[in-house]
């Protein structure tokens, strides 16, 4: 019945454009603020990664010169090493070094992103490779994510090497949607394949829930504090799979508390209930539901809106 009801979400927001839409302010929390609201510097370091995270929905061509408009021109000159995916079944990506660190973004399905990981969230948990992530005992994902990550990361790992050996130990991951899934598993995976040789961090966007308890609690002692992912209010893509289901997300949601605003909010622990979590998923899924609500899934992060829009023709 409730999957039933995800995946006529999921068709119905397959039909909704990108386009703004009015929409009623998500039921107040309690505002504690205070200490756990990011200050403005925090925050501000968040926009070029935005930037880099928007950057990849633009013509992998663009990318190539790094010329793909607003989101290329806000971050600096990047060195392109690589890019991959469709746009389809295979996410687009890159990376690239920018001096001093190694970038690596990974595009959800745009627009259609929303439609895509309602139709994934039918798939079942599923083990994860030792190649990949060893000493994962008990560690399940989403069997859909997992398939786009290991027949992406073929394409990222080299690259990514080949810069950390020729000095840069900086690994910075970001994704937005089905990209910041994306995004816990290639950074969790550098991590495990570079150990040492280079610290691993990952800024992600609106993703969804990737695995269960024991991969949440995996990605928390591979990356601790250097994973974080920005959540836009009430966005329902976050609170997907279900936590019914099994799904667990990692620590460190950094959420914005009101749709699109100034005031971002630090949320330690799994699942931390002082955040997106303390509206539940009932208000998510009726606020998806009454106002196909994808605007609020694409931004603004930081002032960004993580879609095609301002790509370079
Ligand atoms: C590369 O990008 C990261 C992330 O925005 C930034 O912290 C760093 O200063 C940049 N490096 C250079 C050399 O611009
Ligand atoms: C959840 O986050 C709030 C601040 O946003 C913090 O006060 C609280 O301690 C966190 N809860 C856990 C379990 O870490």
């Amino acid at each position: 019945m409730l999957r039933t009801t995800f995946l006529a979400l999921a068709a119905a927001a397959g039909l909704a454009t990108a386009a703004p839409v009015e929409r009623a302010t998500a039921a107040p929390i309690e505002e504690r603020g205070g200490a756990w609201t990011l200050s403005a510097d925090v925050v501000a370091a968040w926009k070029p990664l935005a930037h880099y995270a928007a950057a990849v929905y633009c013509d992998p061509g663009t990318i190539w010169s790094w010329s793909c408009g607003t989101h290329c021109d806000s971050t600096g000159q990047l060195n392109v090493l690589a890019t991959g995916g469709d746009n389809g079944y295979n996410p687009y990506y890159y990376v690239g070094t920018n001096g001093s660190h190694v970038i690596v973004s990974i595009a959800g399905t745009n627009p259609a992103s929303v439609s895509s990981v309602g139709v994934d969230i039918d798939f079942p948990l599923t083990n994860v490779d030792s190649k990949y992530f060893p000493s994962a005992s008990g560690v399940q994902v989403h069997e859909g994510f997992y398939g786009a990550f290991t027949r992406m990361a073929g394409g990222i790992a080299p690259a990514v090497q080949n810069a950390v050996n020729s000095g840069t130990n900086q690994v910075l991951v970001v994704g937005h949607s089905l990209g910041g899934a994306q995004g816990h598993l290639v950074a969790t995976y550098l991590q495990k394949l570079l150990g040492s040789r280079a610290t691993v961090t990952a800024r992600l966007f609106a993703s969804p829930r990737v695995g269960n308890q024991a991969w949440a609690n995996y990605v928390d002692s591979t990356l601790g504090n250097r994973a974080q992912h920005m959540v836009n209010n009430n966005d329902v893509v976050p609170q997907l799979p279900p936590a019914d289901w099994g799904f667990q997300q990692s620590s460190n949601e950094i959420w914005i508390v009101t749709p699109g605003g100034s005031q971002y909010r630090a949320c330690p622990g799994q699942e931390n209930q002082s955040c997106q979590d303390g509206l539940g998923i009932v208000g998510a899924v009726a606020n998806f539901a009454q106002y196909l609500d994808v605007a609020v899934h694409l931004g603004p992060y930081v002032g960004v809106w993580l879609s095609s829009l301002e790509c370079a023709a």
